[in-house]
């Protein structure tokens, strides 16, 4: 069984998830919102992080609906009246059979090996009708468009050593390629996915991520400190670009 990779990073917690929502909020709003989200909906964040899925969602189904937020380290989300959260392992813990109307989680199942039983289980606690909305990473696309050559060689060194140690962990790196497939194999209907790779400039929030994201792990990347120092310049510098991780969604209903 893995273990969440990012697990102990302490106070880069904070800056990770807010690269996160600078980097994906946006999409995730939009997507939901099509769906028709409203006033009087039940729903599941799986995984909320730092929070601001959550608390969108909390105003748009209020007054008389609800949300419920779910991680292992709740540390970060906020109670409110129409909030409840749940220090919660979606992979060991139950959730309530046909009660939502929404169930969300973004970059949550990427990580779980044992995410295909995980994905039934979220459908199981979706009422008939409700929608399951998945948004993940695939990884593999992420190269270089802009950088000295040399430069270009170590932010490869460091995606390469990341994939290794997130793979290791238990995470799936392609994961986000497979999503819609996954949420038709569960048997949910009205299925749909869509995969955007975008560039990512240095100070970007996607490099912003990918420097967050190498910090956590500083201590297991094979980098002399001259090489990381150099790389958290090289995301942070508007002269470097890369392609980004693919951003993939799927949505389907029970
Ligand atoms: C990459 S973060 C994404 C956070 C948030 N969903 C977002 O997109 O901003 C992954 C989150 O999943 C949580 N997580 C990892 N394994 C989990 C599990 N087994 N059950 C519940 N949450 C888990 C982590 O604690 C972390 O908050």
């Amino acid at each position: 069984m893995g273990t969440y990779l990012f697990g102990d990073a302490g106070e880069l917690h904070g800056p990770h998830f807010d690269a996160l929502s600078a980097l994906l909020d946006a999409g995730t709003f939009a997507r939901v919102e099509q769906l028709g989200v409203a006033d009087g909906w039940r729903c599941l964040e799986v995984g909320g992080g730092g929070g601001s899925v959550a608390n969108w969602l909390a105003d748009v189904v209020a007054p008389s609906g609800h949300v419920t937020v779910t991680d292992l380290d709740v540390a970060r989300l906020e109670e409110r009246d129409n909030v409840t959260v749940l220090e919660h392992d979606v992979v060991s813990n139950i959730l309530p059979g046909n009660a939502f109307d929404l169930v969300h989680a973004r970059l949550v199942l990427f990580h779980l090996p044992a995410r295909d039983a995980v994905l039934r289980k979220l459908r199981d606690s979706l009422r008939p009708g409700g929608w399951l909305v998945l948004e993940e990473f695939d990884c593999l696309p992420l190269e270089v468009l802009s950088a000295a050559p040399d430069d270009a060689k170590l932010i490869m060194r460091v995606k390469n050593a990341l994939l290794t140690l997130l793979d290791h962990a238990g995470a799936e790196l392609a994961w986000g390629a497979r999503i819609e497939k996954a949420l038709l194999d569960t048997g949910l209907n009205d299925v749909s996915g869509s995969r955007e790779v975008q560039e990512w400039e240095g100070g970007s929030a996607g490099c912003r991520l990918l420097a967050t994201t190498a910090r956590k792990v500083r201590d297991r990347l094979p980098l002399s400190d001259e090489e990381f120092d150099r790389y958290l310049e090289l995301m942070a510098s508007p002269e470097t670009v890369v392609s980004s991780y693919a951003i993939c969604s799927a949505q389907g209903r029970r």
